[in-house]
This record gives structure tokens, C-alpha cells and sequence, in this order.
């Protein structure tokens, strides 16, 4: 894809896609919950219409409607073979659900991509939990025999959110309670959907300043979701509207829960003009439209380890954030990035210094990032690694450099928004 540079303000009102991390736990939950649900407003991806055909080869029933997808839920899932493409989200999620379906078996596999992200995380609190899964070597494919699950108390060292959802599925099926330990609190969309499908679910308090989840092994009802636009992606615009001078966008319907807007904390922090109107909430998730004005001088920014699960998807574009605010910025404690979609610590770092940024990974464990910000980029030719974010948040940084260039293998962002680039070019309209 080329990519141009943006030459003058911007001033618009746009929507994003429906968040991903929501219609995947939307598909997922449905499937098993009793009765009809109905999910308004789905994300439409390849990563989602992965686990649509998951949950329909393991038997939910499916009717998908113009902008709404009807499940009636099933009490047992069937022996299947299942395809999750590159979506690791789907792969964790149904692991952990999948392997308390007693006497069933089950085979997940995917892409390329997919067979090299750790598994093996997943894989040993179900396995304590009474699961016997198999794993290529801690890799996809992975075969999971249903067995009687028992409750687990697990303390979450990874903040990982698909982790902790593979748990909380798989402790639905259990025989007790499952009650899990969150370090440095990650997404919490799971939580909030088992909650409102009716599962006994809460936060049991802090305990040494970690949060406190708590499951009792719970039968689901069928309900109505209404899912909003996801912030991850509004994330890329938001950094487009601030650093472009005399520029105004709002974002209508973005998702605002606050266990996904740490980068919207940090654009403030380091002094951008944002704000946000009709706040409002669908099952526990909250929403608002939200804005940002270009222009202000921004300071460097520093993120601890703690805050990294509350951005993690936006790091990419955090880093082209931080190319264009001059100073030096920190993101500690990201060495997650190693296993997502691609090697993403390698791939922002290899293609920003492509187009001019002085941007190094430091410390012994290879998990801190560094820009040295200049307040500009050359532009230039640069590659996605076969990754949407890495795509988006290149796309961004091309758009605001001084000469544009062009994203080779910009493909993949239908992974998780496959209009974006009509969006971005609707900017300039
Ligand atoms: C996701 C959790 C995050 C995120 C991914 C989606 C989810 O991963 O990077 O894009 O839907 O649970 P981890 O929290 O597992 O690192």
C-alpha cells in the first residue's frame, strides 16, 4: 500500500470497527450459554469469522443476519477438528474451555503465525486443573481430551488476559471453585461477559495488591450484546490527530474500558488535548465517543512494566508516537511482544529505524524499548512481518512522515480492520 503524507489538518468524525477481543468472547460464550443470544454490531475479520466457524463445527447453531449474528447455545461441544487461522485469541480461549468436555477430543490449528505462539503457558494450569492436552512441543496444533475438570487457585505471572480467559472457561466446567491472582491486571472482558451470561463471578478484593477473581463452576443464559467500536484500532487515529497540527477527530462509540485505555492515559500524560462525551455502558463494558486536537507539543513519555497489559496492543503505534515527540520515551517490560502475531519488538524497532527513528531494545531480558525522538521520519519502504498492527501502526507513521512510502505486505490488516485504509484516506476527503 502507498501511503502518502498528510499535509494539512485533519477534521473529522469517524467510527472504527467493533472490538475484537468483546465479538470473540461474544461467539465463544454464546455457544454455551442456554437458550438464543444475539450479538449486534460483530466485528467482521478474519480473526472472528475464524472462531464463528469454530463454534459452529462444534455444534452451536449460527444465523447471521445484516448486522447481527443470532446463537442458540449447545450444552455439549463435539469432537472437532478446528481451524483459528491467526487467531491466538480464539486458539487460548477455546483451549481452556474445550478441555473439560468430557470423553470429547478436540484438534486446534492454525496458520504459520499461529504455530509459533507459546502454548505451553495455557496448557500447565489446565493440565493442573486435570486437562491432558498435547502440544507440539508447547506449539499449535494442539489435541485436547476432554476431562472432569477441578477448581484452581493460580496466580497469573504472565499478564496475559487470554491465559486467565482460558482458565475462567475451562473453571465454568469444573467441579469447584476457580479463583485466579492478577499481578498486573490485564483486560478484563472475560470477567465482565461471564457476569453478565449470569456466572458466578466476581472480584474477591485485593490481596497484597493484586486483583482477586473468584468463579464458581456456573450454567450460562443466552442474552443480548451490543458491541461498540474497539479502542485498539481507534488507538492508530488518535495518535494521527495528535501530533497533526490544527487537526480535531472524534471517535463515536469507541470502547473505553479502562482496563484497554493505558495509551490513552499516556497521550494525555504527555500533554495532548483529548476529552470524551456520552459515556455509557453495554453488559459491564463501557463506551464513549472520544476526541483529540493536534497540536500541542508533547513530552517524552516513560511506561512502567505494570501499565504494559492496559496498552499492550497499542505499543506499536506508541513507538511512532514517540519518533515524532523529541526526547527519549521508555516502554519497560514488554517483552510480551515477542509472541505476538509477530515478533513485534523486532519488527516496530527493525521497520521505524528504516524510515530514520533511533529506536533500540535494551536491558538484559531484551524488553525495553527506547526512541531517542527526532519530531519527524523521512518515510520510506518498510514491511508488516505479516502483522496488522505492525501494518496500521507503519501506515501511521508513513502518513505523518515527511515524504510517505509505502507498506509492503499491508494485506493482513483485515486480521482485525479491514477498512482501515479507507478510513485513513477518508481523513484527507
Ligand atoms: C487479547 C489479549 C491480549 C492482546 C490480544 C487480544 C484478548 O493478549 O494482545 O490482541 O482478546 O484476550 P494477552 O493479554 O494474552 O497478552
Amino acid at each position: 500500500m502507498i501511503i502518502p503524507p498528510i499535509k494539512r489538518p485533519i477534521n473529522k468524525i469517524i467510527e472504527v470497527p467493533s472490538d475484537k477481543s468483546i465479538t470473540h468472547r461474544a461467539m465463544i460464550i454464546s455457544s454455551i450459554a442456554e437458550g438464543k443470544s444475539t450479538i449486534f454490531n460483530p466485528l467482521e475479520c478474519y480473526d472472528t469469522h475464524n472462531t464463528l466457524k469454530c463454534m459452529e463445527k462444534l455444534g452451536a447453531r449460527i444465523e447471521k443476519k445484516e448486522d447481527k449474528i443470532i446463537i442458540h447455545g449447545i450444552k455439549k461441544l463435539n469432537s472437532s477438528q478446528l481451524d483459528v487461522g491467526n487467531s491466538g485469541t480464539t486458539l487460548r480461549l477455546l483451549t481452556g474451555l474445550l478441555s473439560g468436555y468430557e470423553g470429547e477430543k478436540f484438534i486446534l490449528d492454525g496458520d504459520e503465525s499461529i504455530r509459533k505462539r507459546p502454548m505451553q503457558r495455557v496448557i500447565e494450569p489446565l493440565a493442573c486443573m486435570g486437562a491432558k492436552i498435547a502440544g507440539n512441543n508447547g506449539n499449535a496444533p494442539v489435541i485436547v481430551y476432554g476431562k472432569k475438570l477441578k477448581g484452581i487457585d493460580y496466580n497469573l505471572e504472565i499478564p496475559s488476559a487470554q491465559l486467565k480467559s482460558a482458565i475462567l472457561l475451562a473453571g465454568l466446567n469444573a467441579s469447584e471453585k476457580t479463583t485466579i491472582v492478577e499481578k498486573n491486571p490485564s483486560r478484563n472482558h472475560t470477567e465482565l461477559m461471564l457476569a453478565a451470561f449470569g456466572a458466578g463471578i466476581k472480584h474477591g478484593g485485593h490481596h497484597n495488591h493484586h486483583e482477586n477473581i473468584e468463579l464458581v463452576p456456573s450454567a450460562l443464559k443466552g442474552r443480548k450484546i451490543k458491541i461498540g467500536g474497539d479502542f485498539s484500532s481507534g488507538a492508530f487515529f488518535l495518535v494521527l490527530g495528535a501530533l497533526l497540527k490544527n487537526s480535531y477527530l472524534k471517535i463515536e462509540n469507541a470502547g473505553f474500558n479502562p482496563t484497554r485505555t493505558g495509551m490513552w492515559n499516556v497521550l494525555r500524560k504527555c500533554g495532548a488535548n483529548t476529552g470524551f462525551t456520552k459515556l455509557r455502558s453495554d453488559n459491564g463494558e463501557a463506551y464513549a465517543d472520544i476526541e483529540i486536537e493536534g497540536g500541542n507539543v508533547l513530552k517524552p513519555f516513560y511506561i512502567k512494566t505494570e501499565q504494559i497489559p492496559l496498552l499492550i496492543d497499542e505499543i506499536p503505534i506508541l513507538c511512532v508516537l514517540a519518533c515524532f515527540i523529541e526526547g527519549e520515551s521508555i516502554i519497560e517490560g514488554c517483552g510480551e511482544l515477542k509472541y505476538k502475531e509477530s515478533n513485534r519488538l523486532i519488527a516496530i524497532c527493525e521497520e521505524l529505524s528504516k524510515l530514520g527513528a533511533d529506536i533500540e531494545i535494551l536491558g538484559s531480558m531484551r524488553d525495553i524499548i527506547r526512541i531517542r525522538g527526532k519530531g519527524f521520519l523521512k518515510g520510506g519502504q518498510v514491511f508488516s512481518h505479516g502483522d496488522h498492527r505492525i501494518a496500521m501502526a507503519l501506515s501511521i507513521a508513513l502518513s505523518l512522515s515527511q515524504k510517505g512510502g509505502e507498506v509492503l505486505g499491508s494485506d493482513c490488516v483485515g486480521v482485525s480492520f479491514p477498512n482501515f485504509f479507507e478510513t485513513l484516506r477518508g481523513l484527507t476527503k
